[in-house]
Formats: C-alpha cells, structure tokens, sequence
C-alpha cells in the first residue's frame, strides 16, 4: 500500500508534503513524489525513484514553491519503483494531477479505450490511467466552475473504476482546491485554522491539527484552505463526525531510539498496560469490554468463536485460541484472513467473529469482516488505529490503545492483542465455569505484566550478544508448544521480515517428523520454553537437536537451571501463568531479530518489498 497527502491552506506546501511522506514512508517506499501549484497557472511535479532523501534532494535541486499540493510514497503494485512510475501521475493535459492507493482492477480494458482516443502513456502503472480518465471526463464538463467540472469528472471516472482507491486530485485551472475520494483505501480529511489536510493516515498530519474526519468508502470530499464539503461519489449527502485524535506527534516520532522497531519494542511496559487499563474488574474477579456491544447474556449464548486476521494478528489470534478454549470452554478456531474471505465456511448463529488487526485496513482482514457480516454475523475488531476502516465498519470492538505502530514488523501490537484476547478469555470463561479465585490469580498477573516486561528489556544487551553470536547463521528454526508455538511461529516471522533469512516457526513436537532433516551446525533451533506444562518435553526435544550438533537458543523462565546443562545460550523471562507467557517469551524473540538485522545492516523499520499494512489483495 502507499501513503498519500495532500495540503491546501496559506503555508508553502512542499515542507508540509515532504514532512508528511517521512511520517508515511512506512506504508511504502521505494519511490515518491510531489505536485505543488505554483501560483503562475501551472503545476510543478516532482518525482523519484528510492527513498524520500531523492526527492528531498530533487526539491532541493529543483526548488517548488506554491501553497497547495500532493504527495506520494509508494509501494508498488503496478510498474516497477521507476521515475516515471512514481506519483503523482498526470492526465493527457499535464493540468492535471493525482495520487493514488489502491488497486484499479480494470485498468487495461480503460487504459485501451483511451489509447484508442489517442491517449498516449508515460508509465506501467494503473494510477497513470485513472489521471487521464478523469482528465477526460473534465474535458467533457462544459458547465460550471472549474471546480465543479473536477468534482463531476472525478464523480464520472470513479463510476467507471473497478477497484480501490484513495486518491487526492487537483487541477492547474482550479487552483487552491483539492478533491478526495476513497473505497478500500483509507483516507483521513484533516481540519486546520486556514488549511486543510488529506492523508491516508492520521499520523501524517498530526503535527498540524488534531481534528480529523475519517472518510468512509464511497465518500467524495472537495476542500480549500478555509472550507470543504463531503458527499458520496454518486452526489448524494454523507454522513461524517470529526475526531480527535488520541495521540501526539512526538508519539509518532522515534524520540531518541535508532529505529522505531526498537522504540515499540521498549513501549510493550507501557502498550501492554494501556491495554487492560479500565478493562480489570477486582468486584466480578473479571474483566470489562464494553465496546463489544453485546449483553451478558448474549455473550453466555455464544457457543463458537472464530478469530480472523494476517501475520503477526493471526499468530496472537492463535494464542487467543489457546486462551479461549482453555479459561471458557468455548470452541474456537483461527482462520488466516485472506482464506477465510473465500472459505465457505460453516458459522451457526450463535458464531462469534472477531478480526484482530493493528492497522484496521488490511485489506484481506476487512474482507473476512464483511464476509462475516455478509452471512448475518456479529463482527467484533480488536484494532489499534482509531478510526480505521475495520474499526468504523464492525460491530464493535476494543483497541489496543497501543499508540502509532511504525515500524513495519509489528511488536507492541502483537502483546496487546494478546493481552486484549486474555481479558475476552477471562470474560467470557468467568461467565461460564472459572472460579473467583481463577479470576483474581488472573487479574493478579495481568497487572504484573509490565513489570515483566521490563525486567526483560533490561536484558537486552545479553539478547544483543546472543544474536552477534549467530551472525552467519544460514537460517533459523523457532520451536514452542502449546501457547507458545504461536510465539514462536511469531518469533519466525519477524527474524524472516527483517534479516531476510530463511526461519520457519514449529510445533516443537514436529521436530521430528521431518524438520530435524535441516538441523546443523549452521542452523540455530530458538526454542520458547518456560517452565510450563510442557517443559519437559521441549526439554526432550532440546537433547535431540543438540544430539545433531544443532546449536539451541532458550528463552525459559527464571531459575530454571536446568536449561543451561542442555541449552547452549539461554535469555530469562519472569515467571506468569501459562497461557499469559506468550507476551513475555515474545520480547525475547523481538529483540533477538532486531539486532540480528541491525548487525546485518538490513533496515529494520523499512524492510525491503513489505509496507505496514497491505491494503491491496
Ligand atoms: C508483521 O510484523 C507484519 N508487519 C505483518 O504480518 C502484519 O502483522 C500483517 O500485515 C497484519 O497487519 P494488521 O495487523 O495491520 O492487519
């Protein structure tokens, strides 16, 4: 996905621009660009491939002044990351200019009709066809203001798009007006003293304002510096209230942290305790979700739960389905959003679906919501960003409450969902058969959480050593049971998406049958073993791979010596319950790939092909 902004007010623009991209290039970047009217009557456009610093450079090179404009960080879908591929893209005109995110499906079938007009084409992309649809279609707008030939041309071109898109539009013979739309893609309207603001997330723009009206799909938003109006693409009244946004802008800066991975990472005392703060209930020995909408006695009639999402969202979805059938008895299942949204799967009424995402615009975990919706069922997000598309469109919900996630692999996120499908656990599991006493041992832990928490960040220079230690490791298995073999399924995923080597998460039990084939000396095996219910069978499994001379990695509770006779390196994380260990076992394992990445010179926070949230299929 791409990160978009558009500005018109009475500041020059290109500061605000660029400024915004820095805040967005984790959505995408391996080119951006920027289109400023320049006050004569025309548009200057500026463009490059890579990272922002060449555009930054290009700006300083070839100076753009003008106090309305576009810009665009890209993540490409269409084209390679080229210059002419870069956004903005124009019309046949030149006089128009438009970014865009999204996907337009049917963009060869426009794209030949127009080149049979005569268009002719600069770039690969489908962005490049949707700016000489609506050049078109304002060329066929006869009456009205320039303004309102571009509100009706984008109105027109958009019937005609199959697709998603956020896009930011404007045109040289309208100058100071900008015109927005959205349907799949997010896009955010930004209220200033003056000026207005377009992003496709909050975060760009909240060193300005702080009020924003998050769009809804179909919306179609014109504004200038002093005013806007909403209506939907088809003409019709829109609906929209204006938020305030929950966090600050220094919260979305790295502070003094050398990557915002690692600063999120240092956050989780703080995130996992945002998480359940207000949510604890000492007198019901419970815990409160009032966001979910629904009754106590609708949630004693729930006899299924199914829990949706992607990544790192799915793995704290499967321990949510450890937590769940384990304190409430409930069956519940995990479905990895993308198949379930194609996945006739059988639901019964009293089915329950919940989509775990820390952005709320992935785009195959909003398609598993709408399938669910779709079929009649009650769709509950657990979301971070506020305001987000899952979180406006389910039917209730609690956030994380974790602040911006930056960094493209997902940390802080990760332990609050976990600790949020903890509190659902104990709800849903103390109104049906856990004891007060359960209750509270819960509630007791839960609230230790943090203090873990940084007890194990301050081991992080050890964890650093461990990771220089295996530096030429050709890859890496990660191995845990029960809550754990989702942590460690986590624990894969981040070392793969950040250090570019080979890591696969296991059942450690699986080992045998046909992983230890891989173990060697060049192959470390990370195994998440606290001193739990099953401790001694990792312990089994340990002996077998340094049987095969495979090195081993243990992350396992404090005091349990027994690790250091079979482990060759061993981190230490606090004792809590069992199925509360995979929000501290994790630490380790986030830590473990961040340094192994930094000491490989990967970029930890912009990893090569990924973007934060994938918002097209
Ligand atoms: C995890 O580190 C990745 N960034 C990715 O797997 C991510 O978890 C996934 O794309 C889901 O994102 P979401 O939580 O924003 O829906």
């Amino acid at each position: 996905m791409c990160g978009i902004i558009g500005y018109v007010g009475n500041q020059t623009a290109v500061p605000i621009l660029l400024d915004g991209l820095r805040r967005l290039e984790y959505r995408g970047y391996d080119s951006s660009g920027l289109a400023v009217m320049n006050g004569g009557g025309g548009i200057e456009l500026r463009k490059r491939s890579g990272r922002l610093a060449n555009l930054r450079q290009l700006v300083r090179d070839q100076p753009a002044a003008g106090t309305c404009g576009i810009s665009h960080t890209r993540w490409a879908t269409h084209g390679q990351p080229t210059d002419e591929n870069a956004h903005p893209h124009h019309d046949r005109s030149g006089r128009l200019v438009l970014v865009h995110n999204g996907v337009i499906e049917n963009y060869q079938s426009l794209r030949d009709r127009m080149a049979a007009e005569g268009h002719a084409f600069l770039s690969q992309t489908d962005t490049e066809i949707l700016a000489h649809l609506i050049g078109r279609q304002y060329d066929a707008e006869t009456d009205g203001t320039p303004e309102m030939r571009l509100v009706a041309a984008v109105r027109a071109a958009l019937k005609q798009v199959a697709g998603t898109y956020g896009i930011a539009v404007m045109h040289a013979d309208a100058p100071g007006f900008l015109v927005g739309a959205r349907l799949g893609s997010p896009l955010v309207l930004g209220l200033g003293k003056g000026e207005n603001f377009l992003a496709s997330d909050v975060g760009a723009i909240v060193s300005h304002t702080s009020d924003a009206i998050y769009l809804s799909d179909r919306d179609l938003v014109y504004l200038t510096g002093e005013d806007f109006k909403i209506e939907t693409v088809d003409g019709g009244s829109a609906d929209f209230e204006v938020s305030r946004v929950e966090f600050t802008a220094e919260q979305a800066e790295r502070g003094d942290f050398p990557h915002y991975m690692l600063k999120e990472i240092f956050e989780q005392p703080v995130t996992v305790e945002n998480a359940f703060r207000g949510r604890l209930s000492d007198d019901e020995a419970s815990a409160k979700l009032g966001g979910l909408n629904l009754t106590p006695r609708e949630l004693r009639e729930v006899d299924r739960i199914v829990l949706c999402g992607c990544g790192t969202a799915c793995h704290a979805a499967m321990v949510g389905e450890y937590l769940i059938e384990s304190l409430a008895r409930i069956p519940t299942e995990v479905e990895i959003a993308s198949e379930f949204r194609y996945r006739n799967v059988t639901l019964d009424k009293n089915t329950l679906i919940f989509v775990i995402s820390q952005s709320g615009e992935t785009i195959d975990t909003l398609a598993a919501m709408r399938e669910g919706q779709r079929k009649g069922h009650r769709v509950l997000g657990l979301v971070n960003a506020v305001g987000s598309t899952i979180a406006r469109e389910s039917d209730g919900g609690s956030y994380l409450h974790s602040g911006p996630e930056i960094g493209v692999a997902a940390t802080k996120s990760f332990t609050s969902q976990v600790t949020l499908l903890a509190l659902l656990a104990l709800l849903l599991g103390r109104m049906r058969h856990l004891s007060v006493a359960q209750g509270r041992e819960l509630l007791e832990e839960i609230r230790a959480l943090p203090e873990k928490i940084a007890r194990i960040l301050a081991r992080n220079d050890r964890i650093r050593e461990i990771a220089l230690k295996y530096l030429d490791a050709e890859g890496m298995l990660f191995l845990g049971r029960q809550f754990n073999y989702p942590t460690a399924l986590e624990g894969a995923l981040k070392m793969k998406e950040i250090s570019y080597i080979f890591a696969s998460g296991h059942a450690s039990a699986e080992l045998k049958h046909g992983i230890i084939a891989l173990v060697s000396e060049k192959l470390p095996s990370v195994f998440v073993a606290p001193k739990d219910s099953v401790f001694d069978k990792n312990i089994s499994t340990i002996e077998e791979v340094k049987a095969r001379k495979g090195p081993v990695i243990a992350v396992t509770t404090e005091g349990c010596d027994e690790m250091e006779r079979v482990a060759d390196d061993v981190i230490y994380v606090p004792p809590t319950l069992e199925c509360l260990s995979p929000i501290l076992s994790v630490i380790p394992l986030q830590l473990l790939s961040y340094h192994f990445a930094v000491a490989r010179g990967c970029d930890v926070d912009k990893p090569r092909n990924l973007a934060k949230s994938v918002t097209v299929e």
